[in-house]
């Protein structure tokens, strides 16, 4: 069942003299239970897309959609007030800079307590203690870490408290911002499982941003590549992987080590993203596409559906090999 639908988001920042077009022409549609990862190298506009979803762009951040509609809700069109409403209920963040939410000075428990009355003032002590353990239990966290300050927890532990973070008011749906990219494999390995588990236990549905295609090939269902601000590739982790229509999907597959068909030849990808200021009028992988045809810059390909996945590229599916 549909539980959110993205349609046509575009989000720019202003700057002095220039604008940047960070996200274009995004649509997605998420189901209930789905684990979609976003992925794009950096820059490609992953963090502006969540924040921007998540009502929390900065000043100069600016976002326009024909709809997101989150629970059979358009949630693009109320009020900044009935935002606040939604935000971590029914859908919540943890932040790529995770260990700058929480405060040095405050124990875990202080600060979660704090977090869980400025929504529900009405909440026991009591209560949340036996909620936030609940949830502490399944990402395989001690209860007395509830007592410790966050300089005496692990990269790993701190990731693990922002995941509960995220999850105290039940949202169904939830983005994960690069949540393992600072950690070690061990401790990564550990935290997918986990996050595997939340999923099941708790029905959630998951937006798992990352640059790691790994990472998206152990945990997601489905994948979505950005590129420069573009949907560029959209389908089920095992077939857009392992077959990828878009040149660029298929250059991620050849650039990581465990997935890349061609053994140990590791390919990178020279160059680098365009100009968000004045985005190409064609193609938005022209620059660094080795399969490039002059009409890919002439025009901007349309993002085509092939039953099964959504590709946007003149030469989808030709590829392949
Ligand atoms: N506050 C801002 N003002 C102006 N430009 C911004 C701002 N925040 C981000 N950008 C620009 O928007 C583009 C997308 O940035 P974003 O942080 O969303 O990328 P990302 O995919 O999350 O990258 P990373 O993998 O490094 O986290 C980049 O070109 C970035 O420089
Ligand atoms: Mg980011």
């Amino acid at each position: 069942m549909g539980l959110l639908r993205i349609l046509d988001v575009n989000i720019n920042y202003r700057l002095k003299s220039k604008v940047v077009k960070a996200v274009r022409n995004f649509s997605l549609d998420v189901n209930e239970g789905d684990i979609i990862g976003i992925i794009g190298e950096s820059g490609s506009g992953k963090s502006t897309l969540a924040h921007g979803l998540m009502r929390i762009l900065p000043k100069n951040g600016n976002m326009e959609a024909a709809e997101i509609v989150l629970n059979g809700r358009d949630i693009s069109k109320i009020s900044d007030a009935e935002f606040d409403e939604l935000r971590w209920v029914e859908m919540s963040i943890v932040f790529q800079k995770a260990m700058s939410v929480l405060s040095p000075v405050h124990k875990i428990f202080d600060q979660m307590y704090d977090t869980i009355l400025a929504h529900r003032p009405e909440t026991r002590k009591e209560e949340a203690k036996e909620k936030l353990l609940g949830l502490l239990s399944v990402v395989n966290l001690p209860s007395e870490i509830l007592k410790m300050y966050p300089h005496e927890l692990s990269g790993g532990m701190m990731q693990r408290i922002m995941i509960c973070l995220s999850l105290i008011f039940n949202p169904r749906l939830v983005i994960l911002d690069e949540v393992t990219t600072a950690l070690d494999v061990i401790t990564q390995g550990q935290l997918l499982d986990e996050i595997d588990r939340l999923v099941k236990e708790f029905g959630l549905t998951v937006m798992m941003i990352t640059h790691d295609i790994g990472v998206v090939n152990e945990l997601c269902t489905k994948i979505a590549i950005l590129y420069a601000g573009e949907l560029l590739e959209l389908g089920n982790v095992k077939d857009v992987i392992f077959s990828p229509f878009s040149p660029y999907t298929k250059a991620l597959v050849e650039s990581h080590p465990d997935l890349n068909p061609h053994g140990s030849g590791l390919k990178g990808i020279p160059g680098t993203l365009p100009d968000l200021v004045n985005p190409p009028e064609g193609c938005v992988f022209y620059d660094r596409c080795i399969y490039r045809e002059d009409r890919c810059m002439e025009r901007k390909p349309d993002l085509v559906d092939f039953g099964k996945r959504k590709v946007k590229c003149l030469r989808a599916g030709e590829i392949n090999g």
